[in-house]
């Protein structure tokens, strides 16, 4: 098992919310509550609040990293984001292929490996987001639709190479609607068994979409989910603490 596997994670997706003097103001009072936590904890702040990030987190274990970034470190890409840049500042995650970006920026699996596979390049850490709509879960359609995101996401990805994976269902996903303990039990180990096919067992699996303090301890008990990828109740030190104690 690897490192990352024995201990559990728990990311917190800030999407577009907290400017810098919020970022500085939310670590001021999360950092001497985290101290004694035993888990690993990310964050991902939005591009402008990065280096009011890496300010707060220079002398603490919690890693930070951007939502998205290019596949290249520099050139003419105007409103891209470099992981190489975050990496400068210290960071050592980035998070791709969130549904949102599939959703509202278009982008598309092949998009997703090209950056993932750039982003293990630098030595970074991709935490790599998949997850199927309401219509095809509806549709019976929620293993082709994960196959096809695993397949194609890590088709250049380097199995020997650090990685997390997240499983966010899209109709979870800031609906207050969880799934369910059996929901999430029996696709965690379909993700599990595609990536144990491909060589990518090693990865973490975490689960997103509406974790709450009130429900995050049922399912941290499930086989194959390695911590959560929390949007809305990460925005809030003492939600996100309620969620890292479980
Ligand atoms: P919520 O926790 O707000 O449902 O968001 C989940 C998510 O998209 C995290 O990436």
């Amino acid at each position: 098992m690897s490192e990352a596997k024995e201990k559990k994670i728990f990311a917190a997706n800030w999407k577009l919310h907290k400017n810098p003097d919020q970022t500085r103001e939310f670590f001021k009072n999360f950092l001497p509550e985290a101290q004694g936590l035993d888990c690993e904890i990310y964050f991902f702040p939005p591009a402008v609040s990065l280096e009011a990030a890496a300010g707060s987190l220079k002398n603490s274990k919690v890693k930070f990293g951007s939502q998205n970034c290019y596949r290249e470190s520099q050139g003419a890409f105007t409103g891209e984001i470099s992981a190489q840049m975050v990496k400068d500042l210290g960071g050592q995650l980035i998070l791709l292929g969130h549904s949102e970006r599939r959703k509202i920026f278009g982008e598309q699996d092949v998009l997703i490996a090209e950056k993932l596979a750039h982003v293990q390049s630098l030595g970074l850490t991709p935490v790599f987001c998949i997850g199927e709509t309401l219509e095809e879960r509806e549709a019976q359609q929620v293993q082709s639709v994960l196959e096809k995101q695993i397949h194609v996401g890590l088709s250049k990805a380097d199995a020997k190479k650090p990685l997390v994976v997240a499983y966010e269902p899209v109709w979870a996903i800031g609906t207050g609607k969880v799934a369910t303990p059996a929901q999430v039990k029996e696709t965690h180990a379909l993700v599990h068994e595609v990536l144990l096919a491909i060589g990518f067992a090693t990865a973490p699996i975490l689960y997103g979409g509406s974790v709450k303090p009130d429900n995050s301890k049922e399912l941290l008990q499930i086989p194959h989910v390695d911590g959560f990828l929390v949007g809305g109740a990460s925005l809030e030190p003492a939600s996100f603490l309620g969620i890292a104690r479980s």
